[in-house]
């Protein structure tokens, strides 16, 4: 017989070795990880996740993994259930829909082309150090209010993050407990980092636009520290994902020339006379897009999340007690051959309708974000591509990304040259 906890040393160290291993070409849907005394399945096959994902929140919820979460980031929509978390998440979803064409192309679109004629001015730099503060300037522009986060403020967070994220990660399955001097200086450091969170948090709230996010959740009539936590969420789950996805956006478009070139053809194809980027034709940049989800698929930012079964059950065959933990690997089955044609391949040739492409989750926890999140990538590639020849400095293929709490991306170094004026005028006659 197994030991209860036989898996737990691999899952710290390499989920995502742990998940090609019990995942490609699995004979059975649900396989049994040995994660601790209570039971925990790994959910091998795509139609099975779709099963879990899409059940009703009373029979399969989030459950004890993401409760751990809270000590960090707090009670907000990602960890709430029942009417509370609709209600949030509905105000959410009604903020990004109307914005995302419209209002946010616009801005997106300007804050990329802002940072990219910083970037023009370097001999390199990495990719992750510019497209995760990126993303967090986005997100924070898009959901509260154009210059709502100063630089100073945006260099703390991320750092705060960067303590939050490695210690979520440490803490999720550890074994034995730290020595009790370290789990002191642990506790102090998140401690400070949530401190310097709630800060910067606090002044978004109050520098907020009326046409904000914020004035949208006070028909809800949060208390002072749920609004906080609901920030916190936002800006941690609207920069981290999309800022990780970014940098691998730009290693692809680095690393293939012949992309670049049909992007910056899609670009022009999409042009205002004023050289801006017309919203309404930019459903029809497939390119772009493809681009995007691609990417996501290879290298998706949550490249596990978990269930919690809330009652007994049957699935796939198995008897589910309550308690049961289930957990679906998006990296796993978007790279297990069973589903993919040379899975591990950059291809944009792909048909993204599959069942077993979940970069977003799906059901009613799926991306409130997917719609942004997808736009961010999409005109990233575009307003890169079009303005800049990407060369790339680091080694190629790049080294293996680092499965914290996210997938972190490994240091992959750009330079961008400027295109000159005068190629582009000649494609544009
Ligand atoms: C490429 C970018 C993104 C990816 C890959 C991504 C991925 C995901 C995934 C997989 C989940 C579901 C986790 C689960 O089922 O347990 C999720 C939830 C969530 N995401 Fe995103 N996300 C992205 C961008 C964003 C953005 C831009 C926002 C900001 C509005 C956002 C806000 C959220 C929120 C609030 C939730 C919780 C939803 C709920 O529980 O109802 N995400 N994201």
């Amino acid at each position: 017989m197994k030991h209860p906890f036989s898996d737990v040393s691999a899952f710290r160290r390499d989920p995502l070795g742990l998940f090609a291993r019990k995942g490609f070409g699995a004979s059975e849907p649900l396989v049994k990880l040995s994660l601790g005394p209570s039971p925990v399945y790994f959910v091998t096959d795509a139609k099975t996740a779709r099963v879990v994902l899409k059940s009703d929140e009373a029979d399969i919820d989030k459950g004890r993994l993401v409760r751990k979460l809270r000590k960090v980031i707090g009670t907000s929509s990602i960890t709430l259930s029942g009417v509370q978390h609709q209600q949030r998440r509905a105000v959410i979803h009604e903020h990004l829909a109307r914005g995302i064409m419209n209002e946010f192309v616009p801005e997106i679109a300007a804050l990329i082309r802002l940072h990219a004629s910083r970037l023009v001015q370097e001999r390199e730099f990495d990719a992750h150090d510019v497209t995760a503060p990126l993303a967090l300037r986005i997100i924070t522009s898009v959901l509260f209010g154009r210059g709502v986060l100063s630089s100073g403020d945006e260099a703390a967070l991320m750092e705060a993050v960067a303590v939050a994220e490695a210690h979520m990660a440490d803490s999720l399955f550890r074994l034995f407990p730290r020595s009790p001097l370290r789990a002191l200086r642990d506790r102090r450091r998140v401690q400070a980092s949530r401190e310097i969170m709630s800060v910067i948090v606090e002044r978004v709230r109050v520098r907020s636009t009326s046409k904000s996010l914020i004035a949208a959740f006070e028909s809800l009539n949060l208390t002072a520290t749920e609004l906080r936590d609901e920030i916190l969420l936002l800006l941690l789950a609207g920069h981290h994902t999309t800022g990780n996805a970014a940098a691998w956006v730009l290693y692809f478009l680095a690393t293939n020339p012949e992309l670049s070139e049909g992007i910056r053809k899609e670009y022009l194809s999409l042009g205002t006379k004023a050289g801006e980027i017309d919203p309404l034709r930019l459903q029809r940049a497939e390119l772009s897009l493809r681009v995007a989800r691609e990417t996501l698929r290879l290298y998706p930012p949550f490249y596990w999340f978990s269930r919690e079964v809330k009652k007994p059950m049957e699935l796939a065959g198995r008897r589910l007690r309550r308690g049961t933990t289930l957990i679906i690997s998006p990296w796993q089955i978007q790279r297990d051959p069973r589903n993919w044609e040379n899975p591990n391949a950059f291809s944009v040739e792909r048909s993204y309708n599959s069942p077993a492409f979940l970069p977003f989750g799906l059901g009613p926890r799926a991306c409130v974000g997917i719609g942004l999140g997808l736009l961010e990538l999409q005109l990233l590639a575009l307003e890169i591509a079009s303005a800049c020849d990407i060369e790339i400095l680091s080694a190629v293929p790049a080294s293996e990304p680092t499965p914290a709490v996210t997938l972190l991306p490994p240091c992959i170094r750009l330079r961008l040259r400027p295109r000159s004026v005068f190629a582009v005028q000649r494609e544009v006659a």
